[in-house]
């Protein structure tokens, strides 16, 4: 995502060196101590090293909109290989930098065209509607994909106790931005907070998930602890991760990619192979962790999730609106 000139793919895109040579320690380390299986079919593939306690556990339901036919990434590769740029530049920075985030006390703040301000505290917030478990496809912008058995309730439910005014037509996210606990690293380029948002129809399509865990449990800190966003037909940069502040607003607001290089990454950001980045084809994706022969697949328009969210965009030009 760095706005850097190049020819090709950033090498913060790369997983370096130390990294795999660090991930390839931990699975040895952990198969070594007999670490392996939590209870489930998935849980089996969240592994820890010896001595690491499981995160805390999520009570979920099933979920009609889930992802179905698709193999979920490992959680090892969910949680090493990350876009956190609060936490360093590199896929593997948010995993070593991330553990002095402190996601207690943590609230949310309502502001703007809504009937009157409010603040969600975040563990009102965890029991404002079921959990559900929702597998979605996962495509960043940097042309490489996961598949993510997320945990929450679709943005909807949110959005309607937050009460917005009639007037409200987009909604913009804002990540914590503190010193304290985060790195907030100069060469990123990003004007911090992080900000993203959404047209308010596309917020409150069913699809769009507000997110407090993965694999069953709340989420890690890498990936965007306490709470979230997931917009699963989108490129990754459009979902906030670790939001503090929400605002409801009459015009399209600030988001930081698009502010940053508007020609590289528009505010609708839709998964669209046939609309290339300016230093990249989005024909194509890299799987993480797929055996090598999988391991470039053809990217689907919409993420794969056209037949639910073409409609929202009935009209417009996605060449003019990428
Ligand atoms: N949110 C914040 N606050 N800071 C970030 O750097 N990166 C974005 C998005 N949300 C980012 C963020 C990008 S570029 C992607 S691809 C996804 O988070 C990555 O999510 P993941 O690391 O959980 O896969």
């Amino acid at each position: 995502m760095l706005t850097l000139k190049k020819s090709e793919i950033p090498s913060s895109e790369i997983t370096p060196k130390q990294t795999y040579m660090n991930r390839r320690a931990f699975m040895t380390s952990a198969a070594a101590a007999g670490v392996a299986a939590v209870a489930g079919e998935r849980m089996s593939r969240v592994m820890r090293p010896a001595g690491v306690e499981a995160a805390e556990k999520l009570t979920l339901v099933k979920s009609p909109l889930s992802t179905t036919g698709v193999t979920p990434t490992s959680f090892e590769d969910i949680t090493h290989y990350n876009n956190f740029y609060e936490f360093g530049v590199d896929k593997g920075d948010p995993a070593r930098n991330a553990g002095k985030l402190q996601t207690r006390p943590w609230s949310v703040q309502v502001e703007g065209l809504v009937k009157e301000k409010k603040t969600f505290d975040i563990d009102a917030l965890l029991k404002l509607k079921p959990l559900e478990e929702r597998v979605y496809r996962h495509r960043c912008v940097e042309a490489w994909s996961m598949v993510i058995p997320w945990a929450g309730y679709s943005l909807s439910e949110f959005i309607n106790a937050c009460e917005p005014l009639p007037s409200a037509k987009f909604v913009q996210f804002i990540s914590l931005a503190d010193r304290k606990t985060e790195i907030l690293p100069f060469e990123a380029g990003i004007s911090w907070p992080y900000q993203e948002g959404l047209r308010m129809d596309e917020a409150m399509h069913p699809l769009t998930l507000l997110t407090f865990g993965l694999y069953g449990e709340v989420l890690p800190n890498q990936d965007g602890a306490p709470v979230r966003v997931v917009v699963p037909w989108k490129y990754g940069f459009k979902s906030a991760k670790s939001i503090v502040k929400v605002k409801f607003v009459k015009s399209q607001p600030s988001t930081t990619w698009n502010d940053m290089s508007p020609q590289e990454y528009g505010f609708y950001s839709n998964v669209n192979p046939n609309v290339d980045h300016p230093r990249w084809s989005q024909k194509r994706e890299r799987v993480i962790g797929a055996p090598i022969f999988r391991q470039l697949q053809p990217t689907l328009m919409f993420n794969g999730y056209a037949d639910q969210v073409a409609s929202l965009y009935t009209g417009m030009d996605l060449k003019k609106n990428f």
